[in-house]
């Protein structure tokens, strides 16, 4: 187009023409239109679910519908995972005599109300037997593996917990569940890389509670780097949960929290925290306890020498001077994705993060990582 021309001179459009882009323009201004607006409405929906969040304990005993139950799980395992992977498993428990059971392990009667419990396990077991079955060799028996699958099982989880809420269920989760892992895994017969993560409580509604405080967002968020809070700032911010925490826990149990708190001298939230609720004794008995059944689980093969330089196919150590493999490895390894890999030929001298690939070192831990 020359300078000081209209387009349509430049063009030199018909009227037909000219009434065809219009259409067009008008269509594209009506999709954008459209779009704007349903994105207000998603986030109108979504300050509706989220915002109107709150955890639910007691339940009326109107069953959940299996059909309603499977929708909201089939919705939740949309999710986004590591890898898509799905490294998770859920395990719903309707039985009343189950779910007795489970509220002893729990110590929480809310449980036996409950339409359903899930439980949501980090699970590699069905992944491992697959690589088995395909001829690769998995490498998963690490706690970088249950921390992939509990991530994984936790972002479902909180579908879940949305998916519920906006049928209008309501919810808990029971943090107790990694208080108890090693009963739990049992009571679920749970396979070696299986190993439970949390449990939502789910069930209609017998109660409204009043929506709880959340920190201040300038106690939360930091901008490109971490900012820590000044002292001052640190009291301003807890300072509405302060007066929220310590009146609820007054109401939810009455005189005898109000004896507990003299008995123990407690005279703040902070103190109800780590005295009451979450004492150091019970958060270091509790981590023994996971670690104890992340090990039993198959989940703590750590140290370098068992898995690192292992072939992702065969599992062994020399798998790369079968020359066919060693070509076909050579060609995936031309260009390292991140210039530094593990090699198992590579002397003590290493550290822990690997060295430069050599074009001796190939026996591969795992296969070259391309883009998620
Ligand atoms: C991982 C996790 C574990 C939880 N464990 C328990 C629990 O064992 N018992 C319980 O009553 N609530 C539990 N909750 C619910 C929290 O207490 C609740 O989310 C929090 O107090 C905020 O209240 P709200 O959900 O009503 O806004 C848990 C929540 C999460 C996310």
């Amino acid at each position: 187009m020359t300078r000081g021309h209209t387009l349509r001179e430049t063009m030199d459009f018909s009227p037909r023409e000219t009434g065809f882009l219009a259409l067009c323009t008008g269509f594209v201004a009506v999709l954008v239109y459209q779009r704007k607006k349903i994105q207000s409405l998603k986030l109108k929906d979504a300050k509706y679910l989220i915002g109107q969040h709150v955890s639910i304990r007691k339940f009326t005993n109107e069953p959940v519908s299996e059909a309603l139950l499977q929708d909201i799980i089939q919705l939740a395992m949309q999710s986004s995972n590591n890898g898509n992977m799905q490294t998770y498993s859920i395990i719903i428990t309707r039985d009343a005599h189950a779910k007795q059971k489970l509220a002893l392990i729990h110590d929480n009667s809310a449980i036996a109300q409950a339409a359903v419990l899930l439980t949501f396990v980090a699970d590699w077991s069905r992944m491992v037997r697959w690589c088995q079955l395909r001829d690769a060799s998995p490498g998963y028996s690490n706690f970088n593996a249950f921390w992939t699958g509990s991530n994984d099982a936790m972002v479902t989880a909180q579908s879940v917990a949305f998916a519920a809420e906006a049928a209008g269920l309501g919810i808990c989760y029971l943090g107790s569940t990694i208080w108890e892992t090693r009963r739990l895994n049992e009571f679920f017969e749970l396979p070696k890389h299986a190993h439970v993560v949390t449990s939502v409580m789910i069930g209609h509604p017998a109660e409204t509670p009043k929506l709880r405080a959340r920190l201040p967002m300038y106690g939360l968020t930091h901008q490109e780097r971490y900012q820590p809070l000044s002292d001052s700032q640190v009291l301003e911010s807890y300072k509405d949960r302060e007066t929220e925490g310590w009146h609820r826990y007054m109401e939810l149990y009455g005189p005898v929290w109000v004896q507990k708190l003299a008995i123990h001298k407690v005279e703040n939230l902070a103190q109800v925290y780590t005295c009451l609720k979450y004492s150091s004794q019970d958060y270091r008995l509790w981590s023994r306890r996971q670690l104890d059944s992340l090990r039993k689980q198959g989940f703590m093969e750590n140290e370098k020498e068992r898995g690192d330089g292992r072939c992702g196919i065969c599992g062994k150590w020399s798998h790369c001077l079968d020359p066919a493999r060693f070509e076909y490895f050579f060609d995936r390894r031309a260009t390292p994705m991140f210039g530094r890999e593990t090699t198992p030929f590579a002397g003590g001298s290493g550290g822990e993060f690997g060295r430069e690939v050599t074009p001796g070192g190939f026996g591969l831990s795992t296969p070259p990582r391309s883009p998620r």
